[in-house]
């Protein structure tokens, strides 16, 4: 298959996963990039979405573009150049930020944690209520219940499962775009849960004597 960016829809966590809902393989199935070999889910990889999910912050919106913080200019003698160590703004505070943002650099410093901080809290407590489904699934399954009766399930696997890896393959550790990672990521923990809720109730049900005639 010939490399494709899935941008056809938009750059938004569910436009892009709206264009892989929608394109087919030659053999007309749905894409997926590989099967959960626990559960069966047909699901998604983000492929290091540092452009998408830039694009949804507050620096894009205002005309900030990746060059600026990671390849700021510098003077060498009596000429400006681009740094072309493209590392992390972060180890070069003075030149990456606050040509822009007037603030000493151990405040900026500390705002940029701040958010990472709180976008790796969230980012483990969307880890764990995934781990809560594929359980919920694994004892389905144990109990009976097959991939196709676990459909709706899986569905809610490859939801969850794709915005999570978005904002976890990102690496800004969701600096980027601080609200968008945490949209995206409030959105993985609802999946997750209703899917590991969906999952229990079958498995409920299974566990039931059969009704008399
Ligand atoms: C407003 C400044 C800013 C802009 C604009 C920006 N970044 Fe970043 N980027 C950061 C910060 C801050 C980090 C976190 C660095 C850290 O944790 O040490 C980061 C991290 C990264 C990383 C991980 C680097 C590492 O050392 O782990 C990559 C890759 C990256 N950005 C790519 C991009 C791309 C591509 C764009 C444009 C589409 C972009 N960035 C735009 C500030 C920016
Ligand atoms: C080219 C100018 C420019 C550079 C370089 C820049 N910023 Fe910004 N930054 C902005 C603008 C403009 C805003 C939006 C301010 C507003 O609209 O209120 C902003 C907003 C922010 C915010 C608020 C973020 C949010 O999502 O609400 C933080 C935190 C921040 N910048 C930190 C940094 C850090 C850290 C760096 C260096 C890695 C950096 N900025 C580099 C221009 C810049």
């Amino acid at each position: 298959m010939t490399l494709f960016y899935p941008w056809a829809k938009g750059l938004k966590v569910e436009e892009i996963e709206a264009f892989y809902q929608s394109f087919r393989f030659p053999d007309g199935h749905r894409f997926f990039d590989w099967k959960h070999a626990e559960t069966g889910a047909e699901v998604l990889k983000a492929q290091h979405p540092e452009f998408e999910l830039w694009s949804q912050g507050v620096h894009a919106r205002s005309g900030v573009s990746c060059a600026d913080c990671h390849m700021p200019y510098q003077r060498v003698g009596a000429m400006k150049i681009s740094d072309h160590w493209v590392r992390s703004p972060l180890l070069n505070v003075a030149n990456a930020c606050q040509v822009c943002h007037r603030f000493p650099e151990e405040e900026l410093r500390a705002r940029a944690t701040a958010i990472q901080d709180r976008n790796y809290q969230l980012l483990q407590r969307a880890g764990q209520a995934l781990l809560g489904l594929l359980d919920a699934v694994k004892a389905a399954k144990a109990s009976g219940a097959t991939e196709a009766q676990l459909a709706a399930v899986l569905e809610l696997q490859r939801r969850a499962q794709w915005r999570l890896d978005f904002v976890a393959a990102e690496n800004s550790m969701g600096f980027h775009a601080p609200q968008e990672a945490a949209r995206i990521l409030g959105e993985a923990i609802d999946e997750a849960r209703q899917g590991q809720i969906a999952a229990m109730a079958w498995r409920a049900a299974a566990s039931q004597p059969a009704t008399p005639p």
